[in-house]
């Protein structure tokens, strides 16, 4: 257990169970997918205390549900002597922390994430969000949980794809790091545990907490995700965040070779790494340097200079450049 400067305390607690008792006022937003494969141990839990499902689909973490969310926690007659608890995976924890965060100008707030992504991105750091009017996370809030806690046995269920998601994050931020945890998950493959949550979780706390508001350091854990957020719109979807994100950091390993920002060892080092983690996947649509650009644009990140998350020797370092320049070297590296 430790606390770090931006006030969430993340606990490990295979007895998860007892943390949630000892809570004395609470209401549950809880994924409705997990809700029902484990039924058995979340039942127990609820006794009387209200609990809301939510269908965590991408497409669900709108504003109409935040309004139902509120609605519901308004019907129950819940005032801010209740602890918020989100039981699921980042869409829930998404937008249950940003009802929390705007329910009578904010609850407690506890969060159970229940999937990889969740646990070691989408519950740390304190950014809450919903899509709105199509496009992804642009209403939302800085709003840190009380609490974290992290049970890793609930990842058993947990579907091949998921895990990918998290595996892409967690080499992400060890890449960022270029310290230890890299030269751990390089040595050999890794299996998913608590040292490797703790550790991915500690990285993106560090970074988090010396720019909580996203000014400025926090923007090096968009590493791969410029490109990965292209991919994910030129398929429309169909092709999974952490697989997007994965090509991201594939191509902007290319691009920082190719620029001469790293050495050959270490871009191979890096090729290397993304394969152990079963993350070397290949770039399939043609896209035109007009979709890129357009893309780019849109994203709220980019203003007139966008800032690009390029690697270094040692680890990675924000590259500002013109839209035009970035897709210009997006679009020479894309298919490589
Ligand atoms: N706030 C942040 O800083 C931050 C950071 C990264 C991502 N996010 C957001 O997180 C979301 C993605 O989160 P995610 O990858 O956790 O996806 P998710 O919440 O969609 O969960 C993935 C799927 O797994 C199911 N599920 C959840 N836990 C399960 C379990 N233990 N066993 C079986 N199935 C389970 C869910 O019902 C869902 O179908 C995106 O909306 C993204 O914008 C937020």
């Amino acid at each position: 257990m430790y606390n770090d400067s931006i006030a969430t305390e993340v606990i490990f607690e295979h007895n998860w169970e007892d943390l949630i008792d000892n809570i004395p006022t609470k209401v549950f937003v809880i994924d409705k997918i997990f809700f029902n494969l484990h039924r058995d141990i979340i039942i127990p839990i609820l006794n009387n205390d209200p609990y809301y499902l939510f269908d965590a689909k991408e497409s669900d973490k709108n504003i109409t549900n935040l309004i139902d969310i509120l609605s519901f926690f308004q019907k129950e007659e819940i005032n801010r002597a209740f602890h918020i608890v989100c039981i699921g995976g980042g869409i829930t924890t998404d937008i249950g922390s940003f009802a929390a965060s705007i329910y009578m100008r904010g609850c407690k707030l506890v969060l159970l994430p229940t999937t990889f992504l969740g646990m070691i991105d989408a519950s740390i750091g304190g950014k809450t969000a919903i899509n709105f009017q199509g496009i992804k996370n642009n209403v939302g809030s800085f709003y840190c949980a009380d609490q974290v806690i992290i049970n890793s046995k609930f990842l058993e269920s947990l579907p091949k794809l998921e895990l990918i998601n998290g595996w892409a994050e967690c080499v992400k931020v060890a890449l960022i790091d270029g310290n230890n945890f890299l030269t751990k998950l390089s040595a050999n493959k890794q299996k998913l545990d608590d040292f490797i949550i703790s550790e991915a979780i500690k990285i993106k706390n560090d970074i988090c907490s010396q720019d909580p508001f996203d000014n400025e350091k926090r923007q090096l854990l968009n590493l791969g995700h410029s490109v990965g957020h292209i991919i994910e719109v030129i398929s429309n979807f169909s092709i999974s965040h952490g697989k997007s994100v994965a090509i991201g950091l594939k191509v902007i390993a290319g691009i920082s070779y190719a620029e001469g920002f790293v050495s050959q060892s270490r871009y191979n080092k890096i090729l290397k790494l993304l394969s152990l983690y079963e993350l070397d996947f290949k770039q399939q649509f043609e896209v035109d340097y007009s979709i890129i650009y357009d893309i780019l644009k849109q994203d709220k990140k980019n203003r007139k200079l966008m800032s690009l998350v390029l690697f270094s020797e040692k680890s990675v370092f924000v590259q500002k450049m013109t839209l035009e320049e970035a897709v210009a070297l997006i679009k020479k590296h894309i298919y490589n």
